[in-house]
């Protein structure tokens, strides 16, 4: 295989090992456009990527039971409740970008743009009842009866779920008829993704309606606190007061869908994967830091008994908590292996002398600033033992840097692109709810 010299450092071992040995690998320098051969090889290698990633993933199911499911599949798979997806995770996140790519070469740009800018569906994801219903009827409902059970007409209720069907959501079993599958299961109105989704669909896009308004708004522009993020400037609008978490408090009913959604975060992102990947028989007590109502401790509490916790954060979250752990660790509290103590992290330091001080999803609310004053408060309570876990979404460049650890196989996207999409859109969620931001290593490195 013939490689230029010059540029030779900047492939990565394993695309160059996906190449024929006829093929010139694509360039990393703009291509000589007289020469197809490069773009071919580049289309090529994304080929490879898909059918290894998928094999990869179809094996890490293989694993935890015996069948792999397809969107055909009307019931949960084992590895849909296992905490430990790393091995699954980075699969996918090599196919999702691959695919990505690959459609995004070969398509018409026009094409391309058009999918990109019409997301209609995401508003009324939450707000159809239609998950629950379908669930009762596993050879399908068709539309007619199905609207009536609703209240919504039939005409465009079909024309949302079709929407749905597009992303292998529901099945339409036969014109007009949809039955529900592995992946309208995950929106019934019991299962804490629900919460999650409701926030996407019904706060922040709401905030991200004037996003371009609060860039050109010359109060709201060039700052970076808090009180100037889109939400806050759509909430002043509607004549409230206060910052996002005023806001929370004031509202139990959102506040409550608030942290169920966070008890989702754990499956949605995989993050629960911390419990098989630290090493917790090293530590004795943990600190968590905003808490919620235990969407970590809890999991934690159950996979490593011998620890003792507490659990911090604001009154009002530490009353709902209570509750939440009498129902879904009771033994942990019986055993007073957890403690509940109020804290506002902006004023005071939280409990002094843990192990850990744990902060999952808690800098990622916060401009610089505030989350420097949250650090400087846990630092006062941290003594030469204390570990402090921040435990965030880890953004990068796009770009290829010769001077780092190269990360993606070329030729995805160094950062794995539209494989880890969802740090980057969390990146202008905080953004639009908190006018904060998702941190590279370094911008972590340079708070801490
Ligand atoms: C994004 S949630 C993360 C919750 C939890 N760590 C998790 O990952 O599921 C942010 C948390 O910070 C808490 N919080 C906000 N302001 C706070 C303050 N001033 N002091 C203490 N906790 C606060 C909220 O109540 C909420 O539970």
């Amino acid at each position: 295989m013939s490689m230029p010299p010059a540029h030779s450092r900047l492939y990565s071992r394993s695309f160059l090992s996906m190449l024929p040995d006829a093929i010139t690998p694509f360039p990393y320098l703009p291509p000589d456009a007289t020469d197809t051969r490069p773009l071919l090889a580049e289309l090529e290698a994304l080929l490879e990527i898909i059918n290894s990633s998928a094999r990869l993933a179809i094996t890490e199911y293989k694993k935890h039971g015996n069948n792999v499911p397809t969107i055909y599949s009307t019931e949960f798979h084992p590895l849909d409740f296992a905490t430990d997806t790393v091995a699954l995770k980075k699969a996918i996140r090599l196919l999702e970008d691959a695919c990505q790519q690959l459609c995004a070469s070969l398509a018409p740009p026009q094409h391309t743009l058009a999918n990109v800018s019409r997301v209609h569906h995401r508003q009324y994801v939450t707000q159809l009842t239609t998950h629950d219903i379908l669930e009762k009827y596993p050879s399908g409902s068709h539309i007619r009866e199905l609207s009536q059970t609703v209240g919504l007409e039939k005409g465009k209720l079909a024309r949302i779920l079709r929407v749905f069907a597009f992303k292998g959501c529901f099945i339409e079993v036969d014109t007009d008829v949809f039955a529900s599958n592995r992946l309208s299961l995950i929106m019934k109105s019991s299962n804490d993704c629900g919460c999650l989704t409701c926030i996407h669909a019904q706060d922040v896009s709401q905030g991200a309606g004037v996003l371009y308004e609060t860039l050109t708004e010359p109060e709201y522009a060039m700052s970076y606190e808090p009180d100037k993020a889109p939400m806050i400037y759509v909430l002043k609008r509607k004549g409230l007061k206060g910052s996002f978490f005023d806001w929370m408090k004031a509202d139990a009913k959102r506040r409550e869908n608030y942290h169920y959604a966070m008890i989702a975060l754990g499956p949605v992102m995989g993050s629960l994967s911390i419990l098989h990947h630290y090493p917790w028989n090293d530590v004795a007590t943990v600190c968590d830091v905003g808490a919620s109502v235990g969407s970590v401790s809890i999991p934690l509490s159950k996979a490593h008994p011998h620890l003792k916790i507490t659990d911090q954060d604001l009154p009002e979250v530490l009353e709902a908590a209570r509750s939440v752990w009498e129902k879904e660790a009771f033994e942990a509290l019986r055993e007073k292996r957890v403690e509940f103590l109020t804290l506002d992290f902006f004023k005071e330091a939280p409990v002094p002398g843990k192990d850990v001080y744990y902060l999952r999803h808690i800098i990622h609310d916060w401009p610089d600033a505030e989350a420097a004053v949250i650090l400087r408060n846990i630092s006062k309570a941290m003594e030469p033992h204390s570990r402090l876990l921040i435990h965030n979404y880890v953004i990068a460049g796009a770009n290829r840097r010769p001077d780092e650890e190269q990360r993606a196989p070329e030729p995805m996207l160094p950062n794995f692109g539209a494989g880890d999409s969802r740090k980057y859109r969390q990146d202008l969620n905080m953004w639009i709810l908190h006018n904060a931001k998702e941190r590279t290593v370094d911008d972590q490195i340079t708070l801490a």
